[in-house]
């Protein structure tokens, strides 16, 4: 909070309760039962309902003071008052870090357990993998869609084929350390226009998707410029993530218009890392998870 709210905020505070007492001390001046007998504040309902004006009874005042006490004593032990942290100590992240830290502690144990065994092996147990589907619900679904189905840009986690392969040491490297997989445009290389519809004819063919005939037999000398990642015969390169292109499974679509685009502008996706995030634990059990769903 800057020094403008922080003063803002305990003006307004303090002044509200030095308001409220002030109006409780002037409204008890008068001492009950000293209304003039027959007295009345002048209000009149339904015709002949008047209104006598008496002041609060002291109990009920009482109360009134109580309160500002209570929420004096509130404000010095929480934070209320601006910047000012209150005596207690209490913070809505301290709370937060504890209650983590204690489930932290439940929940170690069966962790550990689980970090005792091979990716492999967990990834039969269906207890584990249960815990391992909720985990991926909450860390892992917005990118990868509930079934890890994957959606346009985000792979698949769920099919044979994979950018940065499908071994347990794989996965786990992928969810461990994040992936960065990137292609530059690259229709400079292919001597514009002619060439990226030539090339990208020929990724159509890879596929046996439609494509015209001719041109795909210019692209394939043309393809050369792409083999370096994506390998002579178009399987891809997992070492750098570069997709498959004969497999008809894309990350982006697979339209002639797709292809030209990846070529024209390059490509690229960002796999967060989540060793740090999550912790190496809960990363061996995702990773068990995830090889649960292609075996
Ligand atoms: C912010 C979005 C995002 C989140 C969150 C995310 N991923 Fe990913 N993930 C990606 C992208 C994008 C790629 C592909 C990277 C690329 O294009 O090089 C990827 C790739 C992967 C791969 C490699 C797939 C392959 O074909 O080799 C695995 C495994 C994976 N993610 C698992 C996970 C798991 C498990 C989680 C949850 C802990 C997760 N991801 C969370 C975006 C995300
Ligand atoms: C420097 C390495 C590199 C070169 C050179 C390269 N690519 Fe790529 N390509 C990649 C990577 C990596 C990806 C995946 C990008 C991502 O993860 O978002 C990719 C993605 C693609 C895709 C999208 C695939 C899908 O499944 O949706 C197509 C199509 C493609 N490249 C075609 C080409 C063609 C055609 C050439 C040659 C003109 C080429 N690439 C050159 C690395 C490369």
């Amino acid at each position: 909070m800057n020094n403008f709210l922080h003063w803002f905020v305990i003006i307004i505070a303090v002044g509200s309760f030095i308001g409220c007492g002030l109006l409780l001390w002037w409204s008890s001046k008068r001492q009950p039962g000293e209304a003039k007998n027959g007295e009345v504040t002048g209000h009149v309902w339904d015709e002949d309902l008047e209104e006598y004006n008496n002041p609060l009874p002291r109990w009920w005042l009482w109360l009134f003071y109580i309160t500002i006490v209570f929420g004096l004593g509130y404000m010095t032990f929480y934070p209320a008052l601006g910047n000012f942290a209150g005596i207690s100590g209490w913070s809505q992240v301290k709370q937060y870090e504890d209650e983590m830290e204690k489930a932290q502690k439940k929940y170690a144990p069966l962790f550990n357990a689980y970090a005792a065994k091979s990716v492999i092996d967990l990834s039969k147990d269906v207890a584990a993998m249960k815990t391992g589907q909720r985990l991926f619900s909450n860390y892992c679904s917005t990118c990868h869609g509930t079934d890890a189905g994957g959606v346009t840009g985000f792979p698949s986690l769920k099919d044979q084929d994979w950018l940065y392969g499908g071994s347990a040491e794989a996965i786990k490297a992928s969810i461990m350390n994040g992936r960065n997989g990137s292609m530059p445009p690259m229709a400079a290389a292919l001597g514009g226009e002619q060439g990226v519809n030539e090339v990208a004819n020929y990724v159509m063919s890879l596929s046996k998707a439609p494509h015209d005939k001719a041109m795909a037999k210019a692209g394939k000398i043309k393809f050369a410029a792409c083999a370096g990642c994506h390998g002579m015969d178009g399987t891809g390169n997992q070492a750098i993530g570069a997709p498959n292109l004969t497999d008809n499974i894309w990350l982006y679509r697979g339209s002639l218009g797709s292809i030209k685009k990846a070529i024209n502008q390059g490509r690229s996706g960002a796999m967060p890392a989540h060793k740090d995030f999550l912790g190496k634990e809960k990363v061996h059990l995702l990773s068990a998870y995830i090889y649960s769903l292609s075996n």
